[in-house]
């Protein structure tokens, strides 16, 4: 059977006022990206032969993030069936399905969607066919008025709905597949003449049924359809998104102690035997390696890690660091656009920006690269099996040599070179008895102090 054409409309000018934001709602992220890309990224797997987002205006943010897709702008926001309606150009001549999914229901799945146009192409062949689910809590969600052999007759939106239409657990998620034929004349029909005073997609339902056409229901699971209005629904998005993502992790072998602490972004990668201790947050662009032990506490963005090392506990890497195979980076570390090779130990209260430690090579407690002078950033440099004691600032630009050992509290600012050694400290001074002396002299000028105040 060759499938029929599809086509998408995705709709994603609405203003979000229930987010309070100065962001388009569907920019609002998931997993570190914005929620309208998770739906392009499950759009797009359909192959469908046209795919339009209808934005608003002065949605520029929205058109780079579903690039190089095509826009349409809703110059102004009367409703879903309005929005249908920007799209009208894009959609000319198209006589296959067209599936509108809403910008802020992003959870859906591409198989949920097969469903759907299975559905339209089913025997009796509905005009229109509608995904609905069965929440929790109906809330807000338009209420789908089935009839007796399981036929929709219309869809009733919250607002303009009897309290016996209100009672009906099935609900709108907003994802349906039309007959693209039919659907310039349907939007024709859409009139405003509701609660919120808009042209409502949901109408053309009962529009069609009217013209004796029949329409259907597929129903699904609420996880996939959650409708994101406020921050609480973004949120509870989140963690949903959260739950598939950690459940993928350690079905590709990971451990995580405490699954419902650690928080993975979508493109996550973590190898085979990977252990994540609890409380660790990974932002975009991190791959982990096979057996690499993250302890508890970290923050990890846009970092590569290789197989065998050991992060944390408490380490902070951020974007650009690169840690080599069996490489430690231990607690109150950070890293920044620096690549730690095979083998190092980065161990405690370090910051390493913009530089390199060279394999084997041992970073002291509280050494800090200076990389920043207020204007420009500088590389540091440190080779292969170098030593870098304790409380050493290393100034950039600056180069150690392979093997070189630098004495502990040292500021180094000139490059040193391979197998020797460096040391930067002020002269050594002991004063025999000094302390012992220099307390009785202030005890006994304290005491003369207390006795002439009493006189
Ligand atoms: C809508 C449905 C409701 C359903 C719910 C599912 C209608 C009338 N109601 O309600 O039946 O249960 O979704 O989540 O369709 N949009 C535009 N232009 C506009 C208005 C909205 O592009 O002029 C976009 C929004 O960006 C959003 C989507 O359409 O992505 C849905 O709009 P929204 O206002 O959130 O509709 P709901 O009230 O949630
Ligand atoms: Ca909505």
């Amino acid at each position: 059977m060759t499938k029929t054409k599809m086509a998408i409309v995705v709709l994603a000018a609405g203003l979000g006022t229930r987010m309070k934001s100065g962001l388009p709602k569907v920019m609002h992220p998931l997993a570190g990206r914005p929620m309208i890309a998770h739906l392009m990224a499950t759009l797009e797997t359909l192959a469908p032969e046209r795919l339009v987002v209808v934005v608003g205006a002065e949605m520029e943010a929205v058109a780079k993030a579903v690039a190089p897709w095509q826009t349409v702008v809703q110059e102004q926001r009367l409703g879903t069936g309005h929005a249908v309606m920007a799209a009208r150009d894009a959609l000319d001549g198209f006589d296959g399905d067209v599936l509108v999914v809403y910008g802020d229901t992003p959870l859906i799945s591409a198989e949920t969607l097969d469903r759907l146009r299975a559905a339209r192409r089913a025997q009796a062949q509905p005009v229109i066919v509608v995904l609905g689910f069965r929440p929790h809590d109906p809330g807000a969600y338009g209420r789908l008025i089935v009839g007796p052999i399981g036929t929709l007759d219309a869809i009733v939106e919250a607002k303009d709905a009897r309290p016996d239409q209100l009672a009906v657990t099935l609900c709108n998620s907003g994802v349906m597949a039309i007959d693209g034929a039919r659907l310039p004349g349907l939007l024709d029909r859409l009139g405003n003449d509701n609660a919120k005073g808009e042209y409502y997609l949901t109408d053309i339902v009962h529009i069609a049924r009217a013209d004796g056409l029949s329409c259907g229901v597929v129903e699904g699971d609420e996880a996939e359809f959650i409708g994101i209005n406020s921050r609480a629904d973004l949120a509870k998005a989140e963690a949903i998104v959260q739950e598939r993502l950690r459940t993928r992790a350690m079905a590709e072998g990971a451990t995580l102690t405490d699954p419902s602490t650690v928080f993975l972004s979508h493109d996550t990668r973590l190898g085979r035997d990977v252990i994540v201790g609890p409380s660790v947050v990974f932002a975009p662009g991190v791959s982990v390696g096979d057996n690499v032990e993250i302890l508890p506490f970290c923050h990890l963005n846009g970092v590569s890690i290789e197989a065998g090392a050991q992060i944390g506990p408490f380490a902070r890497l951020r974007p650009g660091a690169r840690i080599g195979a069996d490489a430690r980076v231990g607690n109150f570390v950070e890293i920044k656009n620096a690549s730690v090779e095979t083998g190092a130990k980065v161990n405690h209260l370090t910051y390493i920006g913009d530089a390199r430690v060279g394999a084997k090579t041992n970073v002291g407690a509280g050494t800090i690269t200076c990389n920043y002078d207020g204007f420009f950033k500088d590389h540091t440099d440190i080779g292969a099996g170098a030593f870098i004691g304790s409380n050493t600032s290393l100034v950039a630009p600056v180069k150690i040599g392979d093997g070189a050992i630098i004495g502990a509290g040292s500021v180094v600012a000139r490059d040193v070179p391979a197998d020797a050694m460096a040391l930067t400290r002020g002269p050594h001074m002991v004063k025999d008895d000094w302390a012992r002396m220099f307390r009785q002299r202030r005890a006994a000028e304290k005491a003369a102090v207390q006795a002439k105040k009493k006189e």
